[in-house]
């Protein structure tokens, strides 16, 4: 859980004079410039965060506004106020109410005194007018540790490390690292065991043999990067600290810990930020060609070498964006996009299919199947691929093919535009913030900071 900021800076005293109306306020208001500081309540997996604006200049607006919770039984996690993006006069004030009383009735009082109201929840479906939740800052990330749907120490019964006690002490060893894993933090560095480092060596040793001629041009560029700069040997099992490090300096990516499935909302919206959630135990050594669910081996050989090229790491982010408030159906169209390009995409590459999906980069036998004429393979087209059907526990007998990264971006660009969504969001990385443009003035002001930035290129493109 993050603390809350030392400095509080009220914008006039009118506000200063609201924020104590009944005694005592549920938390510390405040108010950023910047405008995307969201505190985390006690209970913030299942509460409503509510925006909403005053009408102009009305006085003592935030007595008012509690009275309403108060009456309805609503209790209140936080409160801030902060300047509106819609209404650039004005000032909006945002509420996180704790999952009590009678909302609904809350919410209707609300919106009847106020200039407008959204609200966004993790239990959106119960409200037409609500958003889902997804994460404005990248340290909002932390609270998908604890939203996992499995623990990644928990095993079915088929798993090859189902019986074996000292694998699942493992298994919880590393589960719990990555729960406790907070942004901001250093990436825990593990200790692997001979026994670990050996699976490794064999997936590692079969795997590179193939990587010459079946992988994409991109894997094989940034492959002997890896090598050179993270440790990437047979007999030694990386560590995710400096791979993380190796990313940010090609693309900006990053790769934050996971402890278990995640959903994948939760999933897609970490590539929004191009941050990659990433395992860090090794599959059962009794099969180690063979493992039921992502590992150490799965993400380092396969999706690692692809996220240090830029087009492709852009590709992830647009898929990353679109999920960002997105309906359900949509969230399983681009996790089906994401299936059929990141985990299992080809692509061509002087007229020949080549592999740059990760489940693919990652399992000897299929890379070699995906290469030979038993699959039928289409071209990547997210308005059909998103509706494929796929069997996930065996070889693919569908592959997509990209043309190049660069036009599967745009294909997604396009497909995202068709998701009914009353905003546009952009990620600003200065900030490492999701921006929602939902409002004129701040899209003009982008438009302002864009035409900046293109004079800047266009006088440099005068002197070359
Ligand atoms: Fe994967």
């Amino acid at each position: 859980m993050m603390s809350a900021p030392k400095n509080i800076n009220f914008k006039d005293d009118k506000k200063r004079s609201d924020t104590s109306p009944l005694g005592s306020p549920p938390d510390i208001p405040k108010l950023m410039p910047g405008g995307n500081y969201i505190k985390i309540g006690r209970d913030s997996a299942h509460s409503t965060c509510l925006l909403f604006a005053p009408p102009a200049e009305e006085v003592g607006v935030l007595a008012k506004y509690l009275q309403i919770f108060e009456k309805h039984g609503v209790n209140l996690l936080h409160i801030e106020s902060r300047p509106s993006d819609k209404m650039p006069e004005n000032y909006e004030f945002m509420v996180e109410c704790a999952p009590s009383g009678n909302i609904g009735g809350a919410l209707y009082d609300v919106k009847e005194r106020s200039e407008y109201l959204k609200i966004i929840s993790r239990d959106y479906k119960d409200n037409k007018d609500s958003v889902p939740w997804f994460p404005r800052r990248i340290r909002d990330l932390d609270r998908f540790a604890n939203q996992i749907l499995s623990y990644g120490a928990e095993l079915d019964s088929d798993h090859p490390g189902f019986t074996d006690p000292v694998y699942r002490a493992r298994r919880k060893y590393f589960a719990d690292i990555a729960y406790n894993y907070r942004h901001g933090q250093k990436l825990p560095h593990v200790e692997y065991t001979q026994e670990e480092t050996e699976t490794w060596g064999k997936v590692f040793r079969q795997l590179t043999t193939l990587y010459p001629t079946h992988a994409c041009k991109e894997h094989n560029h940034v492959f002997p990067l890896l090598v050179e700069n993270c440790g990437y040997r047979e007999d030694n099992i990386p560590q995710l600290e400096d791979i993380s490090n190796f990313l940010k300096d090609c693309t900006g990516f990053m790769i934050r810990p996971v402890a278990g499935l995640l959903s994948s909302r939760d999933f897609l919206a970490g590539l929004a930020f191009r941050v990659f959630h990433s395992t860090q135990y090794i599959r059962h050594p009794s099969k180690p060609f063979y493992t039921p669910e992502p590992d150490v081996c799965h993400e380092l050989l396969g999706h690692v070498p692809l996220f240090a090229d830029p087009e492709f790491a852009q590709f992830s982010q647009e898929i990353g964006l679109a999920s960002l408030g997105a309906p359900d159906d949509f969230i399983e169209k681009l996790a089906t996009c994401f299936w059929f390009t990141v985990e299992f995409g080809l692509c061509r590459e002087n007229g020949h299919l080549k592999a740059y999906g990760a489940g693919l980069l990652s399992s000897f036998g299929e890379l070699q199947y995906s290469l030979s004429d038993q699959p039928e393979v289409r071209p990547f087209d997210p308005v059909k691929t998103s509706v494929q059907k796929y069997p996930i526990t065996q070889y693919q007998p569908l592959y997509y093919v990209a043309e190049s990264f660069e036009d599967s971006k745009e294909k997604m660009i396009k497909f995202a535009a068709t998701i009914p969504r009353s905003f546009g969001v952009r990620y600003n990385a200065y900030t490492q913030s999701i921006e929602v443009l939902d409002s004129k003035p701040q899209i003009q002001r982008l438009v302002n900071n864009i035409t900046a930035e293109m004079s800047v290129l266009v006088d440099a493109l005068k002197k070359v």
